[in-house]
């Protein structure tokens, strides 16, 4: 299949490509690098040894999307572009409505302009707010906890409605856990700018020595650590999540994607501390709002489904992500 994949040169977009491309489809990615950088597509090559269409263009712009549809017979689109901080998305709500919302509204009309009707969507744990069991099914209730999470909770529904609405389209939302890691090669990764609000961006920067210390955000929780618990996925695995979904492609589907296993944060510290082979600093802080203490997916409905389950372990995660750190010098 030749697939679209906006927002393809960002993390979880660059990993994508690559296990795309190892199973033998083309890929062609558009993004506007406003969270990437454009030597991002030459490592995908460098890993696959093969080539990947790049063009540079916004989809708040249909006529950036209108160019590559009509230059491209694309089968399918996979639908990564989007902003994703939660704490930005409260200081400036209307840029992540506008960019999520509008972006995606373009890519729809212009998909059904040039009848394609296959498409993925990169939705997000945060779609279950507070969760009240788990370990979290795709059935259970949902809610946002941020403009960030009203997006992706509005897009889902966008598109149950325009999957209900024209039985030709195709649409599988992905509710992704914790991303992390990186490909083994160590040449593509995540590398946000500034300081990183993530967990495991911080603790990388804390290994380099470019940050003091981690802030360990809350150890009062009810975990056995007193640490939020979360299901960290190797991006790898999560990667693949997305090849067996265009494979399995049919009628409106929803699948969680995680491991099932619930690490803390003091877990990830310490596991992190034997990866890189020295201790990683912290300190305990008080807790960051809106952090709920278990998450944590039942992720059986993809296994049985799709034949996926992740494989790779927490271990796999750090080791792959130092890797990855140390080539960036
Ligand atoms: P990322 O920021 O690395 O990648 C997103 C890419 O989209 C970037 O390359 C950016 O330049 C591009 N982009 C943004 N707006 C665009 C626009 N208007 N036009 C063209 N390109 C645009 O993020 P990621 O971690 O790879 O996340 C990919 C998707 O997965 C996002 O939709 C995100 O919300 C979702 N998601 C991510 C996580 C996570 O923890 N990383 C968890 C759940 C869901
Ligand atoms: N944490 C710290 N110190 C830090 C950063 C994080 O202790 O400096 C803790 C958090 O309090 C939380 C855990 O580490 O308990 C994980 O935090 P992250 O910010 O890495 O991840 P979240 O679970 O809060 O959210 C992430 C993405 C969301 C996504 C969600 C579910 O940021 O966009 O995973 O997929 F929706």
């Amino acid at each position: 299949m030749k697939v679209l994949l906006t927002g393809g040169t960002g993390y979880i977009g660059s990993h994508t490509a690559v296990e795309l491309l190892r199973a033998g489809h083309d890929v062609v990615i558009i993004d506007n690098l406003s969270n990437s950088q454009v030597d991002v597509v030459e490592k995908i090559g460098q890993i696959t040894g093969r080539p990947v269409a790049f063009y540079q263009g916004d989809l708040l712009n249909k006529d950036d999307l209108n160019a590559v549809f009509d230059r491209y017979k694309i089968d399918a689109v996979i639908h990564f572009a989007g902003f994703k901080a939660v704490g930005e998305s409260v200081e400036k709500p209307l840029m992540y409505y506008q960019n999520n919302l509008i972006s995606t509204l373009n890519l729809l009309d212009v998909m059904a302009a040039h009848s394609v009707k296959n498409l993925i969507f990169s939705s997000s744990a945060t779609v279950y707010g507070m969760p009240e069991k788990l370990p979290i099914t795709e059935d259970a209730p949902l809610g946002a906890l941020s403009p960030y999470g009203y997006t992706k909770l509005a897009i889902e529904r966008i598109l149950g409605d325009v999957a209900a609405s024209d039985a030709q389209w195709n649409i599988t939302m992905l509710r992704y856990f914790n991303p992390v890691g990186a490909d083994a090669s160590g040449l593509i990764g995540e590398s946000p700018r500034g300081i990183p609000n993530n967990l495991f961006p911080f603790i990388m920067r804390v290994a380099t020595g470019e940050l003091k210390e981690l802030g360990v955000f809350g150890n009062d929780y009810d975990t056995p650590d007193g640490t939020c618990i979360r299901d960290y996925i190797h991006v790898t695995d999560l990667a693949i999540g997305h090849l067996r979904a265009l494979e399995h492609l049919g009628g409106m589907r929803i699948y969680n994607l995680g491991t099932g296993c619930g690490y803390s944060v003091l877990d990830c510290v310490r596991e992190f501390s034997q990866a890189c082979g020295f201790d990683i600093p912290y300190v305990i802080k008080p807790r960051r709002a809106g952090d709920a203490p278990m998450v944590y997916a039942d992720s059986s409905r993809a296994q049985q489904d799709l034949g996926w389950r992740a494989e790779k372990n927490l271990g796999d995660m750090c080791r792959d992500c130092w890797n990855f750190q140390k080539n960036q010098k």
